[in-house]
C-alpha cells in the first residue's frame, strides 16, 4: 500500500515522537510512515528516541545561518510529504511554507484560540492557563500556516484544570490525556487523505 512519507520536527524530549512511534508500531499510524525527524538542536532527548527505532535523524541547529533552507533541502532529499511539528519551539517563515508546498501540522499544549502565538510554547502556556484562572485546558493540532498557531484545527481534545496543579503538572496531564491521543490520530487523518489522493493521481 502506498504510505505518506512523514517528517517530525522536534525541540526538546520527544514524547510526542515517541506517541508517533508507538502508534507506527501499532498500526494506529498506518497511512503515514516516519522518515526524518529533524532536531532543532544537539542533544535533545528525541534524537535518542528516533536513534532507538532506527529513523533517520538530522540535527538542524536552528540558531545557526540558513536554518530554513537545510530544513527544506532535508525534506526534499527525504522526499518528504507531510510535516509533523512534535514540540518544535521556532516558527517556520511564509518562505519555507510556500516553498515546502505540502501539509504540515503542528501540537499546541491548549485550546486554541486560547493561550496560543508567538511566545507561548511548552510550560509558558500552562504558566498562562494557571494565571489566567481557566477551570478547562487542553490540546489542539491544527494546519500550520503563516499565523502562528493560526491554521486550520484538526482535533482538540479538553482537559480539566485541578487545584494545585503546578505548571509541570498540568504539562504532564495535558500530555497524557491529550497530545499523544491526538497527534498520531490527526497525522493518520492527514496522511490518509494524501494516500487518497496519491491513489486516484495514479
Ligand atoms: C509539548 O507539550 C508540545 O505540545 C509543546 O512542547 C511540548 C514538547 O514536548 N509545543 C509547543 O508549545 C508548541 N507551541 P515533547 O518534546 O516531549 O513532545
Amino acid at each position: 500500500m502506498l504510505t505518506a512519507r512523514v517528517a517530525v520536527v522536534v525541540s526538546g524530549g520527544g514524547t510526542n515522537l515517541q506517541a508517533l512511534i508507538d502508534a507506527q508500531a501499532k498500526g494506529e499510524l498506518k497511512s503515514g510512515r516516519i522518515a526524518l525527524v529533524i532536531a532543532d538542536r544537539a542533544g535533545i532527548g528525541a534524537i535518542d528516541r528516533a536513534g532507538k527505532t532506527g529513523i533517520d535523524c538530522a540535527v538542524i541547529v536552528r540558531k545557526e545561518p540558513d536554518f530554513e533552507k537545510k530544513v527544506l533541502s532535508a525534506l526534499e532529499a527525504h522526499k518528504i510529504d507531510m510535516v509533523v511539528l512534535a514540540g518544535f519551539l521556532g516558527i517556520f517563515s511564509a518562505e519555507l511554507l510556500r516553498g515546502f508546498g505540502k501539509p504540515m501540522i503542528n501540537i499546541h499544549p491548549s485550546l486554541i484560540p486560547s493561550f496560543c502565538g508567538k511566545g507561548f510554547y511548552g510550560l509558558r502556556v500552562h504558566q498562562a492557563a494557571l494565571d489566567y484562572g481557566v477551570k478547562v485546558t487542553g490540546a489542539t493540532v491544527h494546519y500550520v500556516n503563516e499565523v502562528p498557531d493560526g491554521g486550520k484545527i484538526i482535533l482538540q481534545k479538553a482537559v480539566g484544570i485541578l487545584p494545585g496543579d503546578t505548571p509541570e503538572i498540568l504539562q504532564r496531564r495535558v500530555m497524557e490525556q491529550a497530545e499523544w491521543v491526538l497527534l498520531p490520530q490527526a497525522a493518520e487523518i492527514v496522511a490518509a487523505q494524501l494516500v487518497r489522493e496519491k491513489e486516484s493521481n495514479k
